[in-house]
């Protein structure tokens, strides 16, 4: 019995603490990995419970912050499945050796096809067609939309979110104008697509789509003085991260009619339960739901508990995010 309970001592466990899909916890149990499925913990009982574990699986609700890390006693690894890491403190994770990684690609197309809805949706006034339709209004005269083919969009951020988008959009026959660092080394592999800096897509493009990760200390992108320099009728789509448009400019200029609109799935706070945008008009707004799919939920779901096996198993760290 000595023996056993050095085994059961010694097993790996890891704490799932975000809603994903269950093929994950199979993964890992079926390589012998104890597995806790705790989607409902505070901060406190958070605090309280991590140094039971080995590793952590987070999506974006779980904020792992300095605190938690510095608690966390046993921790080796942190796994996101995502793509975004703004909720962890990477900074203190290296300073504990902890490794952080990611699910590069797993969701890329999911967000990429929401950010065409929100922009088809918003082009085409479907949210509120449907409403009103559903109420027998038959709108159809107050309904009038507008086509995106012969539009020029500026994509800002050309990771795997921008490239997939900007495939799309190319194909929908819109005009393609790139900001991103990243992109000038690559541009000549990209002859159809315009490199070009933030104020000339701000004064050229109908429509602007962020694909970026956000500033590390937190600040915005786009506030009153680029919307100043924008077209009137433009939109604005953002799948990435909240605090890239400031919210409560975002606002001023939508009333103030400066510009046309915005899809706006991601918010400075989330949840967002009180937000300067609700209500607004030619304002389309869903919960941070661009990588909610079947599909794209069970690939980063099978992503990390897979690259955590080949940590445990195999002392393989695969994905791992350096800043
Ligand atoms: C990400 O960074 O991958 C997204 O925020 C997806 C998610 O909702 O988890």
């Amino acid at each position: 019995s000595g023996l056993i309970w050095k085994q059961k001592k010694s097993m790996t466990k890891v704490l799932i603490s975000d809603a994903m899909d269950g093929i994950a916890e199979k993964i890992l149990t079926s390589n012998k990995i104890d597995v806790d499925v705790k989607t409902d913990f505070n901060i406190e009982e958070l605090k309280d419970k991590i140094s039971e574990y080995d590793g952590l699986i987070i999506r974006s609700a779980t904020k792992v912050t300095k605190e938690i890390i510095e608690s966390a006693k046993n921790l080796k690894i942190i796994g996101r499945a995502g793509a975004g890491v703004d909720n962890i403190d990477l900074v203190t994770a290296k300073e504990k050796k902890i490794i952080v990684m990611n699910t590069p690609g797993g969701n890329t197309n999911a967000t990429a096809e929401h950010t065409l809805a929100l922009l088809m949706s918003l082009s085409r006034k479907i949210s509120k067609a449907d409403v009103s339709t559903h109420k027998g209004e038959w709108a159809k005269k107050k309904l009038k939309g507008n086509e995106i083919k012969g539009k020029t969009i500026g994509i800002i951020g050309f990771g795997n979110v921008g490239r997939r988008f900007a495939e799309i959009c190319q194909v929908l026959g819109l005009k393609v104008l790139v900001v991103s660092k990243s992109f000038t080394a690559v541009k000549d592999q990209y002859p159809e697509y315009s490199s070009c800096d933030l104020s000339e897509v701000l004064q050229q493009a109908d429509i602007i789509s962020f694909h970026c990760k956000p500033n590390i200390d937190g600040s915005s992108v786009i506030a009153s003085k680029e919307l100043n320099l924008m077209k009137k009728a433009a939109l604005i789509i953002n799948t990435a991260r909240g605090n890239l448009v400031s919210e409560v400019d975002l606002c001023d200029a939508i009333k103030a009619n400066k510009i046309g609109g915005a899809a706006i799935d991601v918010f400075e706070t989330e949840p967002a339960t009180n937000n300067a945008l609700f209500g607004l008009e030619n304002v389309l707004l869903t919960p941070h739901i661009a990588a909610s799919t079947s599909e794209a939920q069970i690939i980063v779901a099978e992503m990390v508990a897979n690259q955590f096996v080949e940590y445990f198993l195999n002392n393989k760290v695969i994905n791992e995010v350096t800043w």
